[in-house]
């Protein structure tokens, strides 16, 4: 999407060289695959900015309205968001199964410090693709998946023979999890819209002639064709993990967001679709606007920040409620947990999460 507040520079000819490079051995490993129609690889873009709790906003910060003023817009450059989301060290002692996930895969790597220097080469390549601050804080090592109680329920299933998909699955951190703990890979969808996250993970896991599931890049999930009826996406999942993916969108959007997974979804009992998202304690959640978003126009044609809400447990099962409204029996649950602001890794992000009362949220719709 075009947006007249780009950032000026584009990838230049290495970058498209190196991309290239990446698809090529993607392809050639039968694991960069796109079998829905007309999903055209896009050209190197220059790095954006987007994601996960982000934050702050130049302008009106925090509101509880849920139509708040137009902001002047502008995407924050790579100097401002770095110096809010950048945390220069892998916490791998906060994390020590990311820390295994990572020998599970590299048994290769005999030293703290060459694993060390791998992952930040990794996670620098990411950040040159966008400037997400799950990249920057590294809380892709989170594995959100592994934080819902029905974790050992999820890989059951996968062994059973059912499918996951894993949508918005950036590297595929949480699928590679998975498949450490016993799920067979072949059962494992990756999706994402951006496909240049997969021969970076290739690089870092080194599973390209052992991982038997799919990877799919440039799916966009708001492109009707993805689930729609000619799609081989609809109808074909028994679970959807969603992974701080779905605060992306504007609330506005989120319910037809989450209709939208749920064509993919097998229509039995059983399937679910499942995630996590950045929340907050206060009853009604907490709306605000996105720096790290691009912009879109409003309805007077001014170019406006999207709004950014902070799921309540009730705000987010009124959300999975409405998704699927008059469409069958379903059970939704929202589960927040306490997220320690003083122990954030940089002190901008908890600066600008005060007013929130953040929380992690994890939450679940199963149909009946
Ligand atoms: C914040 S990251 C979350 C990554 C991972 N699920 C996790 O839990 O760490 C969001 C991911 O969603 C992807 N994404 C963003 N917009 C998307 C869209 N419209 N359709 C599909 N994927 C999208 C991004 O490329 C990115 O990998």
């Amino acid at each position: 999407m075009d947006s007249p507040v780009r950032p000026s520079h584009t990838a230049g000819t290495a970058a498209l060289a190196r991309l290239h490079l990446n698809k090529l051995v993607a392809i050639k490993n039968r694991f960069l695959r796109r079998l829905t129609k007309s999903k055209k690889t896009k050209p190197a873009a220059a790095p954006v900015v987007a994601s996960t709790p982000a934050v702050v906003t130049s302008t009106p910060a925090a509101t509880s309205t849920p139509t708040a003023a137009p902001v002047k817009a502008s995407i924050i450059d790579e100097q401002t968001a770095r110096s809010k989301y950048w945390v220069e060290e892998p916490p791998i002692n906060e994390h020590p199964s990311a820390e295994a996930l990572i020998k599970y895969f590299r048994p290769d790597i005999k030293d703290k410090a060459s694993m060390i220097r791998l992952l930040k080469d990794i996670r620098l390549k990411a950040w040159q693709i966008k400037y997400y601050p799950c990249v920057g804080q590294w809380l892709f090592f989170k594995f959100g998946m592994t934080e819902h109680a029905m974790y050992p329920e999820i890989v059951d299933r996968v062994k059973q023979g059912q499918r996951i998909l894993d949508m918005g699955c950036f590297m595929g951190f949480d699928g590679r999890k998975l498949v450490a703990d016993g799920a067979p890979s072949s059962g494992i969808t990756n999706m994402d819209l951006e496909d240049r996250w997969f021969p970076l993970s290739f690089e870092l896991f080194k599973d390209e002639n052992t991982f038997e599931g799919e990877f799919f890049g440039g799916c966009d999930i708001t492109d009707e064709e993805l689930f729609g009826e000619d799609s081989i996406h609809r109808h074909r999942y028994d679970m959807i993990y969603i992974g701080y993916f779905v605060h992306l969108f504007p609330p506005s959007q989120q319910a037809k967001i989450l209709n939208n997974l749920v064509q993919m979804l097998k229509p039995t009992s059983g399937s679910m679709i499942f995630g996590n998202t950045s929340g907050s304690a206060k009853e009604n959640g907490f709306l605000m606007k996105a720096d790290f978003a691009p912009p879109s126009k409003n309805e007077k044609g001014e170019w406006v920040r999207p709004d950014f809400i902070f799921h309540s447990e009730k705000t987010i099962v009124e959300l999975m409620a409405a998704s699927v409204k008059g469409d069958g029996e379903w059970v939704f649950s929202g589960q927040q947990s306490a997220i320690d602001l003083d122990l954030s890794p940089t002190k901008a992000y908890a600066e600008h999460f005060k007013d929130v009362e953040l929380v992690n949220m994890n939450f679940c719709m199963r149909r009946l």
